[in-house]
């Protein structure tokens, strides 16, 4: 298997996803003499060889979906050996070092090899990474894993104390990109900049505002540029359908208010038969809600205001109580509370040889 491409059959030896539900999902080795175990039942993994991916496979008390690993499920699942770096970072990282295919790129510390898998996807077929950790142990099972994913063509791991012998010794190679995630990055970068191409990029992960302080200090010492540091925090929101009673606003909202800032709220006011100028896009408006807690913004269906027309002109007709208890669906939009907060800042900069 490789986790660049995606595969079309089972085979032994494949790590493939044991999906049950977005939360539920085990990575598993294929190995014929194996049971393994879910809520729904065993499943015998030599049942799953010659299958095509996707397949549905029937346990005692209902199915699971057996699905080709990727390095994005890879970082969700994988065993942890140390701290890792998780989606937002990462796109982030591979965005901008401005990785591509081709590129060559160093890595220091390896870790858990959460972050080389989606470099070594980027840079595929033939950018070569070198990842180096001083953990001997780390070492051996990080090479274990890139053989098993079979990106061990694209992922060269090495044992090496970066801080204190440094990348020189990969010269006369010239560097796209270095990326650093060590207690004491600056201890790295004065070597990371003799191996890197004019133009080249460096990013430095760093969890405390203290070891950024000093990372930057070292690249402007060293005439890099564009020096930049960001935090990457993910704020999801889930879109799901509920039902409330007809809640009072939808009335208000065919009448214009003038203490209403049009700059804050333009898709609340226009709300003429004009789609195209009162929707945010074709199926969606924002309009504050308070029937949650208060504080929430939820998203209006174009649908929805249909229903809204229709029970205004019954309306006229009909018993207003009616009208008033009855449940209505709505799509609304619910921040996520187990937002992950803060990981770490990363530090960005551009080696530029005059
Ligand atoms: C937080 S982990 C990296 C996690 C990795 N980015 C991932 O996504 O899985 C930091 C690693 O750096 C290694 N390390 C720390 N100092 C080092 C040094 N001077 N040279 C090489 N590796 C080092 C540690 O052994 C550890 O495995």
């Amino acid at each position: 298997m490789s986790f660049c491409l995606l595969k079309k059959t089972i085979d032994e030896g494949d790590t493939v996803v044991i999906y049950l539900t977005p939360r539920q999902m085990y990575r598993v080795k294929v190995d014929r003499d194996e049971v393994f175990q879910t809520r729904l039942g065993a499943l015998r993994l030599e049942e799953l060889i010659g299958k095509p991916y996707g397949s549905r496979i029937q346990c005692s008390k209902g199915h699971v979906l057996v699905l080709d690993m990727t390095p994005e499920i890879w970082t969700l699942l994988l065993p942890h050996r140390t701290q890792i770096l998780y989606g937002p970072d990462i796109s982030m990282i591979l965005m901008n070092l401005q990785l591509r295919s081709g590129s060559l790129v160093i890595e220091a510390g390896t870790g858990s090899g959460s972050l080389s898998h989606s470099i070594a996807r980027t840079i595929a077929p033939n950018g070569k990474l070198f990842t180096f950790d001083f953990h001997e142990k780390r070492v051996e099972i990080a090479k274990k894993e890139f053989r098993e994913h079979g990106i061990d063509s694209i992922v060269n791991v090495q044992q090496r104390d970066v801080c204190t012998e440094g990348f020189q010794f990969l010269e006369p190679l010239k560097f796209d990109a270095v990326f650093l995630d060590l207690p004491n990055p600056w201890e790295a970068i004065e070597s990371a900049q003799r191996v890197l191409k004019s133009g080249g990029k460096i990013c430095c992960f760093s969890p405390c505002i203290e070891q950024v302080q000093r990372s930057c200090q070292t690249l402007a010492k060293l005439n890099f540029l564009d020096i930049e540091t960001i935090e990457c925090v993910l704020r999801p929101y889930e879109i799901r359908k509920a039902s409330y009673e007809k809640l009072k606003f939808c009335d208000n909202l065919f009448e214009r208010s003038d203490s209403v800032n049009d700059e804050l709220f333009p898709k609340i006011l226009d709300h003429s038969d004009d789609q195209d100028q009162c929707s945010v896009n074709e199926d969606f408006e924002h309009i504050d809600d308070n029937g949650i807690n208060g504080t929430n913004k939820r998203l209006r269906t174009m649908d929805e205001k249909d229903i809204d027309k229709d029970l205004n002109q019954k309306s006229e007709k009909d018993d207003k109580t009616i009208k008033e208890n009855r449940l209505i669906n709505y799509w609304v939009t619910y921040m996520n509370t187990e937002v992950t907060g803060h990981s770490g800042f990363l530090t960005f900069a551009t080696n530029f040889i005059f």
